[in-house]
């Protein structure tokens, strides 16, 4: 059966204060948006790459890419869910991994993680343990909160293409930050695999600067 990654790109990125939208700024010389791209390309067993972008960034988006090969990207909508629904429309049954822009750094042995555990689940996503104090905060900090058993939620997240676009056409919830948990809401059993720190959410301008650093170290 075919297997897609599906790339949302249609956030405003603006939290990163680049002026450009993050997932088109560059990183060690390369579009955000490409490094994603390369990654799953770069993976045997993904056979067609889908892109979901936001109105009016066609040109940024074919700026990025330069002389790869997509197929025409999906415009997304207001919500994240929303940008997911209209990518899982385009796409073909079978395996799907629905992966954030923002997330440029992918190992293949992330990916061969998920894949495997889609063999016997119905959805897998890659987690991290937490390791700081998680506490309230208002100004003051308040409480600390119990992190034994919690963990942190990637993307990319891998499900059956149908069974996740009717579980978000199915959820009743407010906006939800991954398909996971729309994916729980819906009764499918999600496996955890191994994430990586290098798959963290590129969320704010240092985290860029990060990010380069971080490349630069492993490339030496
Ligand atoms: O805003 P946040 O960082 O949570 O977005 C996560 C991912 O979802 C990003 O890659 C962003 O481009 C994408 N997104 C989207 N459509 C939206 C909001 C976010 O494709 N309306």
């Amino acid at each position: 059966s075919t297997t897609t990654a599906l790339i949302v790109a249609a956030g405003r990125g603006e939290r990163a204060g680049l002026g450009t939208p993050k997932q088109y700024a560059t990183i060690a010389g390369k579009a955000m948006i490409a490094h994603a791209v390369d990654a799953l390309a770069a993976h045997p067993a993904i056979d067609r790459i889908q892109i979901v972008i936001g109105a009016g960034q066609s040109g940024l988006l074919a700026e990025a890419l330069g002389d790869r090969t997509m197929p025409t990207p999906v415009i997304g909508g207001a919500e994240r869910r929303d940008s997911v629904i209209a990518g899982l429309e385009a796409v073909p049954a079978g395996r799907v991994l629905i992966h954030d822009a923002a997330r440029p750094f992918l190992s293949v042995a992330v990916i061969d993680r998920l894949l495997a555990a889609l063999d016997t689940h119905d959805g897998a996503v890659p987690v991290l343990p937490v390791v700081d104090t998680i506490a309230a905060a208002d100004g003051l900090l308040g409480d600390v909160r119990p992190r034994d058993g919690l963990v942190r939620v990637q993307t990319p997240q891998g499900f059956d293409r149908d069974a996740i676009l009717a579980a978000h056409r199915a959820w009743a919830g407010g906006p939800a930050t991954d398909d996971a948990q729309v994916a729980r809401a819906a009764g499918l059993a999600v496996a955890t695999v191994e994430g990586d720190t290098m798959l963290d959410k590129l969320t704010h301008t240092a985290d860029f600067a990060a990010a380069e650093a971080r490349l630069a170290a492993a490339m030496r």
